[in-house]
């Protein structure tokens, strides 16, 4: 099966890398938009207008789904662009959500980007104890690999989460931290990458091969690829968009 991923950077591929386990034979196309990060403060508008163009290259490439690896188009944006495309779109918060509401947690701390706690889609969704707090100043941080500041924000944005059961990594950069943020936390508190609750939604056919482009590709992109993909077959290029 061939898929298309996207995110605004690096995020993304904390998705990628799971389903290429659970599906090794599918054939990825992944779109990271490090151009135009962080997507975390941008309006619906612009959401839309960079969501929409990298579904038209996906779909260029001839991919039979989509999957939003991506907490802030997810949470925006999901219902126009199911409307504006014939595709099967896949976002990884409704998988999120369902899990958290069919779960035995209680009380939910929700880590995620400012536009994804505007959204409400959590707080609308989960019947459950919830706090969520927006961590603006992790995206830019996790792409420049900025470590004792991420370690500094971690303290502010963590501080008022030490009673929860559960954490959600209610966007895709934040699995990239996590042992950071395993460290401040008390071991029974269970940390949830959202990538592991979209288990079980896809085929697995094809000659298994991943192609990973980004809007800017530089030493620092193609660095944190190496680091976090830890299989050496995929093929990386630069591949700017028409209008953005
Ligand atoms: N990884 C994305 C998310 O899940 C994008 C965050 C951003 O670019 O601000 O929300």
């Amino acid at each position: 099966m061939r898929i298309g991923v996207f995110d605004s950077g690096i995020g993304g591929l904390t998705v990628l890398k799971r389903l290429v386990k659970d599906y090794p034979n599918n054939e990825y196309i992944y779109y990271g938009d490090t151009k135009n990060l962080p997507y975390g403060d941008k309006t619906k508008e612009e959401l839309l207008a960079f969501a929409s163009n990298i579904i038209d290259f996906l779909i260029s490439k001839n991919v039979e789904a989509v999957i939003i690896a991506c907490g802030t188009v997810s949470s925006n944006i999901l219902d126009i662009l199911k409307n504006k495309y014939n595709i099967k779109i896949f976002d990884i918060i409704s998988p999120t959500i369902y899990y958290i509401n069919n779960s035995t947690y209680k009380k939910i701390g929700i880590l995620a980007t400012e536009a994804t706690v505007n959204s409400k889609i959590f707080s609308n969704n989960i019947y459950k104890n919830i706090k969520e707090v927006p961590c603006k100043a992790f995206v830019p941080l996790i792409e420049s690999n900025n470590g004792s500041e991420i370690d500094k924000y971690i303290k502010i944005y963590l501080k008022d989460l030490t009673d929860r059961d559960l954490i959600v990594l209610g966007c895709t950069h934040y699995p990239l931290i996590k042992d950071k943020l395993l460290k401040y936390l008390n071991k029974n508190i269970k940390v949830l990458d959202m990538a592991e609750c979209i288990k079980g939604e896809f085929e697995n056919y094809g000659v298994g091969s991943i192609n990973l482009y980004f809007s800017k590709l530089d030493d620092n992109v193609i660095k944190n690829v190496s680091n976090i993909l830890n299989f050496t077959n995929y093929k990386l290029q630069e591949k700017k968009l028409y209008n953005f």
